[in-house]
């Protein structure tokens, strides 16, 4: 392994030269999966805090009320950073930390002191932040289980606005890379489609748990709202660092949105071809075509029935035709897209398509990593990043996520879990192809972020399903261990990250 690794070195000096001087390596976080504290110093109750209670959400009942304890024990995460040479680190806000109940109204100096403390801290250890302000936590205060609470409140984008603004105001002197949103498909999807992610909203016929949790909900039109008012919090909260703060603090912002990449199933079979298409469209253009053009992707406009794909008004397609100073890519798998014709009433097959790791020989794209919805097919990164690329003019790209899950890595003794060489291979091929995609196609790409610097609580697989870097003993205190990947990391930004 460590032979194989030597062969960096000389791409290192083959490649060094041309990632641009400023490129950012980083890894990722987000509160929830980290923090824990969850009752501590006036922090207040969010979704998640809720939707985890029920028995059978998440894997062996397990919380984030712990995850592990970043709160207290951040001084000595940043110091594994600093070990590692890694010199960006992403992390999100807690909304109910800073405002207990979501409103402005209602400010918790603790949670505010909280982050100046971590924003210190990492400055002074020579570590930019990159602060998400939105991944998934709102305010337990939003959901009153109508149809009208969560992200289905169109004023839930003003009281984003409006947690955004402080945020800018309180912390813009010290945080130059703002990402609004994360991840608006997964939450939306997930949450309001499938309804397996808080706030658990689905129609009664994906299972009665919906009517329990979430109080109900139709899958085949919330998440469509949903996202429209994400996406409008999203360009409101843009508008707002533009005008008030960004002339003088003089950051950037962003969204960052997760995408798989789709290859035609039966290559011999053109509509398969377009349906690959139309499956990337259907994920990284419903988020990225209204920033860039001011739209939903044309694919979706015509293929979504009725009028459950919500229209923008003048005004706000104004508001959000421009509103990013970067594109921010999550990837981390490809899979096979057929076209099947069918008009769907649900969301997914509304592309008229479906989509697997096999293909239409049986071919398996790649392994499959831990969770099981995540095949490992590196070139589909390099793909990903050139369809970004050609759709949007070749914009500015931050990875704000790439990472993997090792097959049966809880089921391990630590020893064995620390030498994850399957992680390693993923990490340095999607690194590679990343370096490729810079180097030979020209995709200007300015940060990569590995998910994630430590094991974490990883929503429904609970502590079960581990992607750090760094391993955390959840049965000793939660001991923190740099696995070989992470010195592998370490290795590749010595390498790659240096001007030779
Ligand atoms: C995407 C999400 O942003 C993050 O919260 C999650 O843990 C990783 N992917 C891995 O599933």
């Amino acid at each position: 392994m460590v032979k194989e690794y030597f062969l960096i070195l000389f791409l290192g000096i083959a490649y060094g030269a041309v990632l641009p001087r400023d490129f950012a390596w980083g890894t990722a976080t987000a509160a929830f999966q980290v923090e824990g504290a969850w009752n501590v110093s006036g922090r207040g109750q969010c979704i998640w805090d809720y939707f985890q209670n029920f028995p059978g959400r998440i894997y062996n009942n397990e919380t984030g009320h712990v995850a592990d304890d970043f709160y207290d024990r951040y001084p000595s995460d940043i110091k594994i950073l600093q070990q590692l040479g890694i010199k960006n680190f992403r992390v999100s806000l807690s909304w109910t930390r800073l405002l207990p109940n979501g409103l402005v109204t209602n400010v918790n100096q603790a949670g505010v002191q909280f982050y100046n403390n971590l924003f210190d801290a990492l400055l002074a250890a020579g570590i930019q932040p990159f602060v998400t302000l939105f991944h998934w936590d709102l305010p337990q205060t939003f959901n009153n289980f109508t149809a009208q609470s969560t992200w289905l409140d169109p004023d839930v984008a003003n009281k984003f606005n409006a947690y955004a603004d402080f945020c800018f105001k309180t912390f813009g002197n010290k945080v130059k890379y703002w990402i609004t949103m994360n991840e608006i498909q997964t939450f939306t999807w997930i949450g309001y489609g499938v309804g397996t992610h808080a706030p658990g909203r689905c129609s009664p016929n994906w299972g009665d748990w919906c009517q329990q949790v979430g109080g109900g909900g139709n899958s085949s039109t919330e998440p469509y709202l949903a996202a429209h008012n994400a996406l409008l919090a999203h360009g409101l909260a843009v508008q707002t660092y533009r005008k008030y703060y960004q002339p003088t603090q003089k950051g950037k912002i962003g969204m960052t949105i997760s995408s798989a990449f789709y290859y035609p199933s039966n290559t011999s079979e053109p509509e398969d071809y377009k349906s690959a298409d139309v499956s990337v469209a259907f994920q990284y253009g419903w988020f990225a075509d209204p920033q860039v053009f001011g739209r939903y992707p044309e694919e979706m406009s015509s293929l979504i029935t009725g009028n459950r794909l919500p229209t923008f008004t003048t005004e706000q397609s104004m508001m959000l035709k421009g509103s990013y100073d970067f594109l921010g890519v999550n990837y981390y798998y490809s899979q096979y897209a057929h076209y099947t014709g069918v008009p769907g009433d649900n969301f997914g097959n509304d592309c008229r398509c479906s989509q697997s790791p096999y293909n239409s020989t049986g071919h398996l794209i790649g392994p499959y990593a831990d969770s099981g919805w995540l095949n490992v097919y590196a070139p589909g990164f390099r793909g990903l990043l050139n369809w970004v690329k050609n759709r949007y003019n070749n914009p500015d790209i931050y990875v704000l996520e790439n990472g993997v899950s090792c097959p049966g890595e809880n089921t391990v003794p630590e020893a064995q879990a620390l030498n994850d060489t399957f992680r390693m291979d993923y990490l340095y091929n999607h690194i590679m192809n990343m370096v490729d995609a810079v180097v030979n196609d020209g995709v200007r790409v300015k940060g990569y972020f590995v998910w994630s610097l430590l094991d974490n609580f990883e929503w429904t697989d609970g502590y079960n399903v581990r992607f750090g870097l760094t391993y955390v003993d959840y049965n000793n205190n939660l001991t923190r261990t740099v696995k070989n990947s992470g010195y592998l990391y370490q290795s590749l930004i010595g390498y790659l990250g240096t001007h030779h």
